[in-house]
């Protein structure tokens, strides 16, 4: 039996992890076997290209080139922690999958939506998430909540904020154009009612 493949998306400061944290543990209390997991990362060779997209400057890399890395991350990802666990029968929670290329890459970043579209379907080929969480909230308090995390992760916020409002209409965008897959979450409310939300969404897309 195979598992189920859930992604969170959405911008910075979102509440993506905590809410992922609070999903997981919902559903091992249904006695479902879960497996948490982010991108870039979640393979070891994975976590170090994420190091080599989040860390430095915003000039760092050119448009293609971050898209390459994220899809070199994806791939490993997919390959030794992903599949696997859901061959296993595990449910896997990413934080962040796809859409965030096509939304930070492609809309934030200027290469063409057909592009990532093509090395997506190369690598991926058709391996795409059961259910899409989009955590939709105000870039400003979004931005705030990124910037009071300390480490050395920073890199995205320095692009700044009309780059941030481009990647939130986006993440709407995906949602609309793939209603099947995808429900957008208000993360406004307090973690519990996010959470709530979150649950109800889950529930009623897998029937639990
Ligand atoms: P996080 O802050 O949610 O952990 O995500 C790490 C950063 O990487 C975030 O700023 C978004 C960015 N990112 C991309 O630019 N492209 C991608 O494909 C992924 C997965 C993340």
């Amino acid at each position: 039996m195979t598992g189920r493949f859930i992604t969170l998306e959405g911008g910075e400061g979102t509440g993506k992890s905590t809410q992922i944290r609070r999903l997981a543990a919902a559903l091992e209390e249904k006695g479902i076997a879960v497996l948490c997991t982010r991108e870039p990362g979640g393979s070891p060779g994975a976590e170090e290209i994420r190091k080599l997209m989040v860390e430095g400057e915003p000039g760092r890399w050119n448009a293609i080139t971050e898209t390459l890395l994220a899809y070199a991350a994806r791939t490993d990802h997919v390959a030794r922690t992903i599949g696997p666990a859901l061959a296993a029968g595990k449910w896997v929670i990413s934080d962040r999958f796809n859409d965030s290329t096509f939304a930070y890459q492609g809309v934030g970043r200027g290469v063409d939506r057909e592009t990532i579209r093509r090395i997506d379907s190369a690598v991926l080929d058709d391996f795409a998430p059961d259910l899409t969480l989009v955590l939709d909230l105000d870039v400003k308090i979004g931005l705030e909540r990124a910037l009071a995390r300390s480490g050395a992760e920073t890199r995205f916020e320095k692009f700044g904020a009309d780059f941030h409002e481009k990647l939130r209409q986006a993440f709407l965008d995906i949602a609309k154009r793939h209603p099947e897959r995808c429900r957008v979450i208000d993360a406004s409310g307090t973690e519990d009612q996010v959470a709530e939300t979150i649950f109800a969404a889950v529930a009623r897309r897998f029937t639990l």
